[in-house]
């Protein structure tokens, strides 16, 4: 006889394995920014603009310099007016600063017509606003925020000026999406002094914002820094210098991967964006996000984080956005992306509805299934005919529901018929989905495939059926997202607790990648990456020792040592 093949094996022989056998090869910005508020708009369009207003007796800076009064220096500067300091507006382009100033009127005005704002609050905002004739006007501010253009030998020139204009104790900040805190702080005489303060755009409705500690910057400056964001009502969150800070750097995953599975001609574009919003809650799919920010912004990104982490596999970017920026085919606004796009509106083709099939194939389940008992439960519900023998009759439909592998490999493994054999998403929860999602392999029949799709659909539920991939569509890239969050954590560029507060206000996911991770169970994830790592061979999945050592012992992936 022989022996049971083992597709699921335990995460501690899993474990071994990896470590005896597979020490494998384990081994812009501003746009972006742009563009992250453009989705950001579109994501909370229905939420209030502002909802209080502090005019605080006691800022913890009184005096705040901004130089550079474009998009984000006007919104800084609204944020520190309402936190109640006076702020100085400073610019090189002659009638910048006023235009900030009266841009900012306009604001309020527009506030205060809401009942948003006291007329009062209003006046009191514009009264501190001043208007900086030069640099050395802002001599008595207490902190200086920089949102001048985004390039290193600029921003250094202009905090060497600074250090010569403001008192020893000032605190300096600079607002960089791209630039190392350590290398514009190389420049300086006191780089204890300056830190990263990262806002996201629009200032006033991204509620969070990064503050980071370059390699001499002081505890106490990120702490007032800190406390400051709290005063004008954002969540602050502490990162390290490294490329991408916190919410650019988790970000990666979710496009990067969508791309690989459409690369694999898994399914079309439209199909993911349905898979992932229906399954997981995400707000937009990953290609209506890329036709959003536009492939000019995102795909520089993704190359600029790859080479910035030595080619990092986790990161690496794609040709198919290569070659669409190349042929200009970069998104929404050239009416052209992943989409066609008319008048500004998304054509997305419709879904086919699903098969008629007049007599459903009585239907057989792996007893490796993942979540067995609740798809027994599922297609009973559905009104399956059920198979319980121990092999799958001649007539049977065969369904596996790996995780992390794919239908062919369990397949081949189980001794299975492939051209009746259907793989079902089994991930989550089906109650907690509005989508259920099927995977032929290349040997699967075609009556076989529309039974699976006319079956699972026939209680209205949506359906995609998507070709063999190891972990269908959600499975891979929620773990791909869950993988890089937790190496974050491992390499301690921010706290558990701030990486799932920055993605969630930064980048709008329906809940942080940690917070993900343990509703899918850390377990899972580590077994749909292992599987991943079989089926591909690619060390992009290796899991991060957080995640390993976490998912051994059964602990959340919020869990920091003691
Ligand atoms: N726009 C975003 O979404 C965003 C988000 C986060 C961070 N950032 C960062 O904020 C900074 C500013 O971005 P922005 O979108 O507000 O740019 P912007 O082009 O809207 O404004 C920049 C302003 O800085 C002024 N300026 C340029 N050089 C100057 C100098 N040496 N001294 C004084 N003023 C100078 C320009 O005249 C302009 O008014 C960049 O570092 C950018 O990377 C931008």
């Amino acid at each position: 006889m022989t022996a049971a093949p083992v597709y699921r094996p335990s995460v501690a022989a899993e474990l071994l394995k990896t470590v005896n056998s597979k020490i494998q090869a384990v081994h812009v910005w501003r746009t972006l920014e742009v563009l992250r508020s453009i989705v950001w708009a579109f994501c909370h369009s229905s939420r209030r603009v502002h909802s209080k207003y502090n005019t605080l007796m006691h800022p913890i800076f009184r005096n705040t310099g901004i130089v550079g009064t474009g998009a984000m220096g006007r919104g800084i500067a609204q944020m520190a007016a309402q936190a109640g300091s006076e702020v100085w507006l400073f610019d090189v382009q002659a009638g910048a600063a006023e235009a900030a100033r009266s841009a900012l009127q306009t604001t309020w005005q527009t506030l205060v017509g809401k009942n948003r704002m006291e007329a009062s609050q209003m006046e009191a905002c514009l009264n501190r606003l001043r208007i900086a004739g030069s640099l050395s006007d802002l001599a008595t501010c207490d902190l200086v925020v920089e949102a001048i253009v985004e390039r290193l030998d600029v921003k250094q020139r202009l905090f060497v000026d600074l250090e010569g204009i403001v008192t020893p104790d000032a605190v300096l900040a600079t607002n960089t999406s791209s630039l190392s805190v350590t290398s514009i702080g190389a420049a300086l005489k006191r780089p204890a002094q300056l830190a990263g303060y990262h806002f996201f755009n629009p200032v006033p409705l991204m509620k969070v914002v990064e503050v980071i500690a370059g390699l001499k910057t002081s505890a106490s400056v990120c702490q007032r820094l800190t406390d400051y964001t709290r005063q004008f009502g954002h969540t602050p969150v502490a990162a390290q210098d490294t490329p991408g800070f916190i919410v650019n750097h988790a970000g990666r995953g979710y496009g990067t991967e969508a791309l690989r599975v459409v690369g694999e001609r898994v399914a079309d574009f439209a199909t993911i964006d349905r898979i992932l919003k229906d399954q997981m809650g995400f707000k937009l799919g990953p290609f209506e996000l890329m036709d959003l920010t536009a492939l000019d912004v995102s795909h520089p990104v993704m190359e600029s984080i790859y080479h910035q982490y030595f080619e990092e596999p986790r990161y690496r970017p794609s040709v198919i956005t290569a070659q669409r920026l190349a042929g200009g085919v970069v998104g929404k606004k050239v009416g052209e992306g992943f989409y066609a796009y008319d008048k500004g509106q998304a054509q997305i083709p419709a879904e086919a509805p699903a098969p008629v099939v007049a007599e459903l194939p009585p239907v057989w389940v792996s007893p490796k299934a993942a979540r067995r008992a609740e798809l027994y439960q599922l297609l009973k519900d559905l009104g399956a005919r059920i198979e319980t023998a121990a092999a799958p009759s001649a007539a049977a439909l065969i369904l596996v529901a790996p995780l992390g592998l794919d239908v062919t490999t369990l397949a081949a493994v189980e001794r299975l018929d492939a051209s009746r054999t259907v793989g079902i998403d089994m991930m989550l929860d089906d109650a907690s989905t509005r989508r259920r999602v099927l995977a032929t392999n290349p040997a699967t029949r075609s009556d076989m495939r529309d039974a699976a799709h006319a079956l699972f659909a026939s209680d209205g539920k949506a359906v995609s059926v998507v070709r063999d991939s190891g972990g269908f569509v959600t499975q891979r890239v929620v773990a791909t997202i869950i993988n890089i969050a937790t190496d974050m954590c491992q390499q301690g560029i921010c706290s558990p607790t701030d990486l799932d507060v920055a993605v969630t206000l930064g980048l709008g996911y329906p809940m942080g990648p940690l917070a993900m991770g343990d509703r899918i169970g850390p377990t899972n994830v580590l077994e749909i990456l292992f599987n991943l790592q079989t089926v591909y061979g690619d060390p992009r999945y290796r899991p991060s020792p957080w995640l390993r050592r976490r998912g051994a012992l059964g602990l959340s992936l919020t869990h920091e040592e003691a």
